[in-house]
C-alpha cells in the first residue's frame, strides 16, 4: 500500500564497461546495502565518456531495473569524464552568501565549455587558503547536455532522476561512510575504470581535488587488440582469463605488464599536479578500487612508480548487507566495482 512515492533513491553508476544499481536504507546512524544489480553495459553505448548509443542504453536499464524487481523510482546519477569539470580558485573574502554571484562572473575564465552550457556548482574549502585576502573555492561544472541525456535515459527506463553528483565526490561520499572524516588526514582515492580513473584528494573529510584521469582497463584492452591483431571483444576475453588464473596465450601477461607503466605515468601526472597547485598537507594515505584494479601488478606498479602505498578501498567496510538477498561471495565479487554506486545510493532525495 503505496500512496506516496518513496524517497528512497537508487544509487545508479552507468560505466563504460558495467551499469551498477545500489539501494541503501540510510538512517541517521546507519546505512544498510537493501540490493545491488550490475550488468554489462551494451557494447559501444559509452565511448570516451560520450554516450554515442542512448537507446541501447535505456533498453539495457529498463532489463535491469524489471529483472531487479526494485519498488524505487527515484535514482541518482554521477556525472564523470568530460562531462564535468572541477577547479580550485581563489576568490576575494567575502561573505559566504555573496559566493554565489562572484562565481558566475569568475567561472567563465576558467572553464573550457561555453558558460551558458553548463550548471555550474561550488563548495568554499574551510582550510588552506592560498592568502589571508582570499577563500578558495572548489568550482564544478557539469555539461548540461550530457545531464539532460542521463536524464532522458534514465526516465525513458521508467525512473526519475532525482540527484545528479559527480562520480568523484559519491566516491568520497562512500569513503566518509565508511571511514569517517580522518581530522587532520590528507586522503587519496582511485577507482580504476574502464575508460577512466576517479582520483579525488580528501582533507578533513573535504572533497579538495577531483578529476577524471582518461586510463583504465580499456587501456591494457586496446593495448592487446592493438599487439595481437584480434577484436577488443576477443582482447577483453583474455585479458580477464589471464588476470584471473585461467589459461592465456603468452603475449597477453607480457601486454598487461608493458602497459603498466604507460597507467602509472597518467596517474603520476595527476598526482604531481595536485601536489603542485594545491597548498596544504602531502597525500599521506591512498585507497584504490575499481573493475580495473584487478588487473594483475597493477596496483603493485601504481604504488612503486608514485612511493604511495596503497590499500584497497571497501565501500561495506561500515555498511550493513541484507544477508538474505546478498550472499558473502556476491559481496565480494562486487566490492571492487560498487564503490561509485553505494556512494550515490547514500544521497537523499533533495540533497544538493
Ligand atoms: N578480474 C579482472 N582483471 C582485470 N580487469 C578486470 C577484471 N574484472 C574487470 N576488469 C576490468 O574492469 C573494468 C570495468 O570496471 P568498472 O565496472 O569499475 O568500470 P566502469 O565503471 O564501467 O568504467 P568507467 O567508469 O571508466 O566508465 C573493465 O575494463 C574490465 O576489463
Ligand atoms: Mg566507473
Amino acid at each position: 500500500m503505496m500512496f506516496f512515492q518513496s524517497k528512497k533513491l537508487i544509487g545508479l553508476d552507468i560505466g563504460t564497461a558495467n551499469i551498477k544499481m545500489a539501494e541503501l536504507d540510510v538512517s541517521r546512524k546507519s546505512a544498510t546495502l537493501t540490493a545491488f544489480h550490475i550488468m554489462p553495459t551494451p557494447p559501444r553505448a559509452i565511448n570516451g565518456g560520450e554516450i554515442t548509443d542512448p537507446a541501447a542504453l535505456s533498453d539495457a536499464l529498463k532489463m535491469m531495473v524489471e529483472s531487479s524487481r526494485t519498488k524505487r523510482k527515484n535514482v541518482s546519477i554521477g556525472l564523470w569524464g568530460t562531462s564535468v569539470i572541477t577547479k580550485r580558485i581563489a576568490i576575494p573574502q567575502m561573505d559566504e552568501k555573496l559566493v554565489a554571484g562572484q562565481i558566475k562572473w569568475e567561472a567563465e575564465q576558467y572553464i573550457p565549455f561555453d558558460i551558458n552550457e553548463v550548471n555550474i556548482d561550488f563548495k568554499t574549502l574551510r582550510e588552506f587558503h592560498s592568502s589571508p585576502d582570499t577563500m578558495d573555492v572548489l568550482l564544478v561544472a557539469a555539461r548540461q547536455d550530457m545531464a539532460f541525456l542521463y536524464q532522458d535515459i534514465v526516465q525513458s527506463a521508467g525512473l526519475t532522476c532525482a540527484v545528479i553528483d559527480v562520480s568523484g565526490f559519491a566516491f568520497a561520499n562512500c569513503f566518509l561512510n565508511n571511514w569517517g572524516t580522518q581530522k587532520g588526514q590528507t586522503i587519496a582515492l582511485m577507482n580504476i575504470g574502464a575508460a577512466v580513473t576517479n582520483f579525488v584528494v580528501l582533507e578533513n573529510g573535504e572533497v579538495i581535488f577531483c578529476r577524471d584521469i582518461p586510463v583504465g582497463g580499456a587501456t591494457y584492452t586496446a593495448e592487446i587488440a592493438k599487439g595481437m591483431g584480434i577484436s577488443p571483444e576477443e582482447a577483453e576475453t583474455m585479458k580477464i582469463s589471464a588476470c584471473t588464473g585461467q589459461a592465456a596465450p603468452d603475449e597477453v601477461p607480457k601486454v598487461i605488464a608493458s602497459t603498466h607503466e604507460m597507467v602509472a605515468e597518467e596517474v603520476q601526472s595527476s598526482l604531481d599536479f595536485f601536489v603542485n597547485t594545491t597548498p596544504g598537507l602531502p597525500v599521506q594515505q591512498c585507497f584504490v578500487t575499481g573493475g580495473a584494479s584487478r588487473t594483475t601488478g597493477l596496483v603493485n606498479f601504481i604504488g612503486q612508480h608514485s612511493k604511495l602505498s596503497l590499500e584497497r578501498f571497501d565501500p561495506f567496510r561500515e555498511l550493513r548487507v541484507n544477508d538474505s538477498s546478498m550472499n558473502p561471495g556476491y559481496i565480494n565479487d562486487i566490492r571492487d566495482f560498487a564503490s561509485i554506486a553505494v556512494g550515490l545510493g547514500l544521497r537523499k532525495a533533495g540533497d544538493t
